[in-house]
């Protein structure tokens, strides 16, 4: 079994995903074909995490193009733009689906007026360079944050920024696994994540296959451990970095920044270049998704809200950049992010 996880895979015509809604329980794989696919596969969170989304959308753009060869090269190029934007509907707000998606769209159209196939050749071809790409940003993040942290330190993680998130390594997680092979231990605390419990469910799966000290605690947990003295630093990954530093990531995210801000722990935002939005000025301006409220009522097949009761379930939250210590890429680390040190990072 390889340790790592590879959650999205191009399979000659279709796309093979693991379908996280069934872990840990079961690992079930999704023989992707059609955009509806993976559109239904991204919008239920089959495939998800910011830089998995991305890569299961360009991937899901080539899986429905094949199906389109016998086309005239006008009609393959328009069914092309209609995919890519039906895709760029699937979720709202892991800026990476609409830098994927983007890239897919010029190297559509730098085809020209090629013949089908060939211009299929360069969508899967840039489909695999997004998603080297990625994973190479993830080894990178690791190196980068293993220069902030020390052997023996307690680390408190949420929501799943792992190799289900993205592939292998993933971002928030990728200095503990690359530690790990280097003898560099750390003890993580998993935060459970509600609703939908992503930190229990997946972080803990991923961190017990790498044999990682991993333990999972509720939300509400975090607080009491910071005072006790048990955690060394937060990490978290993100979802859109904007172009001041705010960065939106799993709601419950900008809970654990105040509380480490209160109790002086760094608080570490891991995210690939592409997560960084420079076209939303600020976090307010990040548009948050908003999923069903069943997702709160009746979350794991048990009603646990009376019927007819209001639910808010936002997906993420903003942690405004102040109470980011540091936001680390594959560029480098940015400490105490600003407009003025994103843009410097973005070279704009
Ligand atoms: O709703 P999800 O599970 O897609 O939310 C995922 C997160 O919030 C992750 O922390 C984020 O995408 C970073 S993944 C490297």
């Amino acid at each position: 079994m390889e340790q790592y996880v590879v959650p999205v895979e191009w399979q000659e015509g279709y796309v093979k995903v693991l379908d996280q809604t069934e872990l840990p329980e079961r690992e079930t794989w999704l023989e992707i074909r059609t955009a509806e696919q993976m559109w239904d596969a991204i919008r239920r969170l089959c495939v998800r995490g910011a830089p998995a989304i991305g890569i299961g959308a360009a991937y899901g753009v080539c899986a429905e193009m094949r199906r389109h060869e016998d086309e005239s090269a006008s009609e393959y190029h328009r069914i092309l733009n209609d995919t890519i934007d039906y895709l760029a509907t699937s979720r709202p707000t892991a800026v990476n689906l609409f830098w994927a998606l983007d890239r897919m769209r010029k190297a559509g159209e730098a085809c020209g007026n090629l013949e089908n196939t060939e211009t299929r050749v360069k969508l899967e071809e840039e489909a695999n360079a997004i998603e080297k790409g990625e994973e190479a940003a993830c080894i990178a993040i690791g190196e980068n944050m293993l220069h902030l942290l020390k052997d023996g330190m307690t680390i408190l993680t949420h929501c799943n920024a792992g190799g289900l998130a993205t592939v292998r390594y993933g971002t928030a997680l990728a200095p503990i696994l690359l530690g790990k092979e280097r003898g560099i231990n750390f003890k993580v605390y998993a935060d459970e994540t509600r609703p939908l419990l992503q930190g229990a469910r997946l972080t803990a799966w991923e961190l017990q296959r790498a044999a990682v000290d991993v333990t999972v605690i509720t939300d509400n947990m975090a607080g009491m451990l910071m005072a006790q003295g048990k955690i060394d630093a937060v990490i978290v990954g993100c979802d859109r970095v904007a172009a001041n530093g705010d960065a939106a990531n799993k709601v419950g995210t900008y809970s654990a920044a105040v509380l480490a801000h209160y109790h002086g722990i760094p608080f570490y935002v891991a995210g690939p270049v592409s997560t960084i939005d420079m076209k939303t000025p600020t976090g307010a301006d990040i548009p948050i998704e908003q999923r069903d409220p069943e997702e709160v009522t009746c979350g794991f097949g048990r009603r646990t809200v009376p019927e007819g009761v209001k639910v808010y379930n936002p997906a993420f939250d903003v942690t405004p950049h102040e109470l980011i210590t540091a936001i680390v890429t594959e560029r480098g680390v940015v400490m105490h992010p600003d407009r003025e040190k994103i843009s410097a990072l973005m070279g704009e």
